[in-house]
């Protein structure tokens, strides 16, 4: 049994619509339809979760998962402050899944390709995130803004969703975060997971086009 866990759940600072990005239109429908659409149609996928803020859960449950008719959605729930807390709300949703891939609202140009791609590599080796190689040289600043290192480029990747996870691993390695007295800035799931040391997270490619909607500049590429 896989789960989708798609979030919906963040406020879009960055973006500073009124609206939150995931449900800004985008071809006639709130943004959040496209991933949910490519989740719906993918064959290796058994279930969805979908995670909104409590605010949003009456909105997603009649205007989005009754409205487009998205029947993998067995459940729309609230989610948390930071992401993480979105993700360890839907992993409690999902209880009977295998495994689970967690996906960003805001990455609309996700493909079943991908999907298929992150799926199998979580079932070989327990964890995987999509990503890819960086185009760009990438440097480590100090905290005054000057460089002070620069990782050899063919061994840096950006990293995309969906991540993909055995759902005990995952759970297990939430739990080893959560005693930890510090909390540091988590960005992904697959961090949650290196820093358990409970598995080695694969990398494998999603695309080039697989870009979260961020900030305003963003928008054009929904048009
Ligand atoms: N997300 C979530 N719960 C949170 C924070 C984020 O479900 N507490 C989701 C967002 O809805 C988004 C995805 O995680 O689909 C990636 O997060 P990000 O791009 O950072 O979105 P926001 O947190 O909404 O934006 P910002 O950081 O600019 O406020
Ligand atoms: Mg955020």
């Amino acid at each position: 049994m896989t789960t989708g866990i798609i979030l919906a759940a963040g406020k879009g600072t960055r973006m500073g619509t009124d609206t939150p990005k995931q449900f800004l239109s985008y071809r006639n429908r709130p943004l959040v339809c496209a991933s949910l659409h490519v989740f719906q149609e993918s064959p290796e996928i058994d279930a969805i979760v979908l995670v909104t803020s409590e605010e949003y859960v009456s909105y997603c449950r009649t205007e989005i998962v009754e409205r487009y008719a998205f029947s993998k959605v067995k459940k729309v729930v609230a989610g948390g402050k930071e992401r993480y807390d979105s993700v360890w709300n839907a992993l409690g949703a999902c209880p009977d899944a295998d495994y689970v891939l967690i996906h960003d609202a805001a990455r609309p140009f996700v493909t079943e390709e991908i999907i298929r791609r992150a799926a199998e590599a979580a079932k070989r080796y327990g964890a995987a995130a999509v990503g890819m190689p960086s185009k760009d040289t990438v440097k480590i600043a100090d905290s005054e803004g000057f460089a002070e290192s620069t990782p050899q480029r063919s061994r840096v990747w950006t990293i995309q969703t969906p991540q993909a996870f055995s759902r005990p691993l995952l759970v297990s390695a939430n739990e080893l975060l959560m005693r930890r007295e510090q909390m540091y800035d988590v960005t992904d799931d697959a961090m949650i997971v290196e820093a358990s040391g409970l598995a080695k997270v694969k990398l494998v490619e999603g695309s080039y086009e697989n870009v979260k909607i961020t900030t305003p500049e963003d928008l054009k590429r929904l048009s």
